[in-house]
């Protein structure tokens, strides 16, 4: 007699997309922990090419050296209490424009992505670039002004100094270099759910997504 085949269960990618400070991260680990799969921040990724390039003290335009740090990248040692410096981020979004380091990247990314059991990725593309293919892809949002509140918030709860208008001011200058580059701009892709979380709230966007997941593994 056959032994019944044990069951394998599906290889799941979930694409998670939005701007900064929008609560992606935490909608991501929630659903990662949740559907027991690995997670990537991928804007980790852009960080960590930034913040490697200027401990070399090298600069931060040229394309073809920022592409060799990005190809050279660990995506298991991305230590986020460093790379998440507000300063970081303003320059992860410099080299964020190369298309050479975004090529880099992505390839990295859907290495991580491609292997068992699956994952949950966030960032700016990954819906529309990065893992087109993925189960279910969320984009998340907020008001910039909300955005702006909860880094605020964070910093200030982390015992640190922060400016709202500087904050907001950053958040806008960074949003318009993220849609407004050629290459792979932040937008929602064409089959995204759209969670909004300037009314909502990360709990009830975690809920809402949860459900969006079960009902697509269920066909
Ligand atoms: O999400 P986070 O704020 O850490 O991302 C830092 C910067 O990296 C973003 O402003 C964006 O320019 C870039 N990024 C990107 N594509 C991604 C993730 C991040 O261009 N998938």
């Amino acid at each position: 007699m056959i032994p019944p085949r044990k069951s394998v269960p599906p290889h799941i990618v979930i694409a998670v997309d939005g701007p900064a400070a929008a609560g992606k991260g935490t909608l991501s680990r929630r659903l990662a922990q949740h559907y027991r799969l690995r997670h990537l921040d991928t804007g980790l990724t852009y960080r960590a090419t930034a913040h490697a390039l200027g401990e070399r003290g090298l600069p931060l335009d040229d394309e073809d050296v920022a592409a060799r740090i990005a190809g050279d990248l660990d995506l298991s040692d991305l230590d986020r209490s460093v790379l998440s410096a507000h300063e970081i981020g303003e320059a992860a979004s410099k080299v964020a424009v190369m298309p050479k380091v975004r090529k880099a990247l992505v390839e990295a990314q859907r290495g991580f992505a491609a292997m068992p059991p699956g994952a949950v990725l966030d960032g700016r593309d990954i819906g529309t670039v990065v893992c087109p293919d993925a189960l279910v892809k969320f984009y998340v949002t907020a008001s910039p002004q909300t955005r702006a509140r909860r880094r605020h918030d964070e910093i200030v709860g982390n015992g640190g100094h922060a400016d709202l208008a500087a904050i907001l001011a950053d958040i806008e200058r960074r949003d318009a270099r993220d849609t407004g580059r050629t290459d792979s701009p932040l937008r929602p892709a064409s089959d995204a759910h759209l969670l909004d979380t300037t009314e909502m709230g990360i709990e009830a966007a975690f809920e809402a997504a949860r459900n969006l997941v079960d009902t697509a593994l269920e066909h």
